[in-house]
């Protein structure tokens, strides 16, 4: 059943407005737009500009108040109903559409509580052919007392990638897994270490191929074995390249991360969850948008990775996070 049937609150208004942006202070190239997220979108999409990468991390429907951790409230995730969770949402899923370029790639990060709502309003707006991912990020690691809580510990938040068209900006991922340098293998030719696996069902062609390469690995009885390079750290430390996959267990909590990068703002995401999506889905130079920005996560992360970045939130609280996150940046302070 579609949302379009269950749903009363759907909205169908014309997106773009009359609605300028107010100037308050600083100069580009990077902005952050205080004030609420539906006017700000309408204004964004009247001066014709389009964006290459989207994220987004709304209220998650979890029925809490959050305070940053000074003791000022930052914001509130109270909803009267599901509809009134959806009617806030859905305009502006619609608006992050209509300024995607036709590369652009929406991310929408939620957890057990709104992903069954969300996902049906993108396969409503970007059409369900558009999905490339949804991904499994392991926010944390179980606690003890979650095992005792009669069900699987809630430790993961899905991560929902919607592209504009079937030719969105794709940059492969790799991954570092510590290797044995017990079990590595190495090559007197070139120095490097390198693990083998049996050739499988590589054609004689492709061995010879591989062998041309330096990659085919016999053993003294003849047996042939394909190479994999390992890399080798500056403590000596050997890794094996695995392609990141859907399942992200590897991105720490931000519990974990150093003391500099902790803002003390709830519910603030680890820089390098944001330098995964801003890697993989968009190049240097394409601008990035976030209409939930919170501490201003997407931002650090879009700038230190050479993307121009659209910030809006409407709490105060959010907002001094981010002036003082990003004082150093050349940010343009506009409101709605
Ligand atoms: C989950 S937090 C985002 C955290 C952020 N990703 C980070 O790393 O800090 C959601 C944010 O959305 C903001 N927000 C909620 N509704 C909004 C709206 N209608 N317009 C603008 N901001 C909104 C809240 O103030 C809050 O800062």
């Amino acid at each position: 059943m579609s949302v379009r049937l269950v749903w009363e609150g759907r909205d169908d208004a014309p997106l773009a407005s009359e609605g300028a942006l107010v100037h308050v202070e600083g100069e580009g190239p990077h902005e952050v737009v205080e004030g609420p997220n539906l006017p700000a979108l309408r204004a964004l999409l009247a001066t014709g500009r389009t964006y290459g990468l989207a994220y987004l991390d709304p209220p998650y429907s979890s029925a809490a108040d959050y305070a940053h951790t000074d003791g000022r409230a930052a914001y509130s995730d109270k909803w009267s109903d599901r509809d009134a969770y959806l009617t806030a949402l859905f305009p502006c899923l619609r608006l992050v559409h209509a300024l995607l370029a036709p590369h652009g790639t929406i991310w929408v990060q939620v957890d057990h509580r709104a992903s069954g709502l969300v996902q049906p309003l993108l396969d409503e707006i970007f059409g369900a052919q558009r999905l490339r991912n949804v991904i499994a990020w392991r926010r944390a690691p179980p606690l003890g007392r979650q095992v005792q809580s009669g069900q699987f510990p809630r430790n993961l938040d899905l991560l929902f990638a919607y592209a504009k068209s079937d030719k969105p900006r794709w940059h492969p991922v790799w991954g570092l897994l510590p290797f044995d340098k017990k079990k590595a293998r190495l090559d007197p030719t070139n120095g490097r270490y390198f693990t083998t696996a049996p050739r499988g069902d590589y054609t004689d062609e492709s061995v010879a191929r591989l062998e041309a390469e330096g990659r085919i690995h016999r053993t003294e009885s003849g047996k042939v074995y394909v190479k994999y390079w390992l890399e080798q750290g500056e403590d000596g430390q050997l890794y094996k390249p695995k392609a990141v996959d859907a399942v992200w267990d590897d991105v720490a909590p931000l519990r974990h991360a150093s003391p500099k990068e902790r803002t003390g703002y709830p519910t603030q995401k680890p820089e390098p969850l944001l330098a995964r999506i801003v890697e993989s889905t968009s190049d240097p130079g394409d601008a990035v948008l976030d209409p939930y920005a919170g501490s201003g996560t997407t931002g650090v992360v879009a700038a230190r990775l050479g993307r121009p970045f659209t910030l809006v939130d409407q709490s105060p609280a959010a907002l001094d996070t981010m002036r003082a996150r990003l004082r150093d940046l050349p940010v343009r302070w506009l409101r709605t």
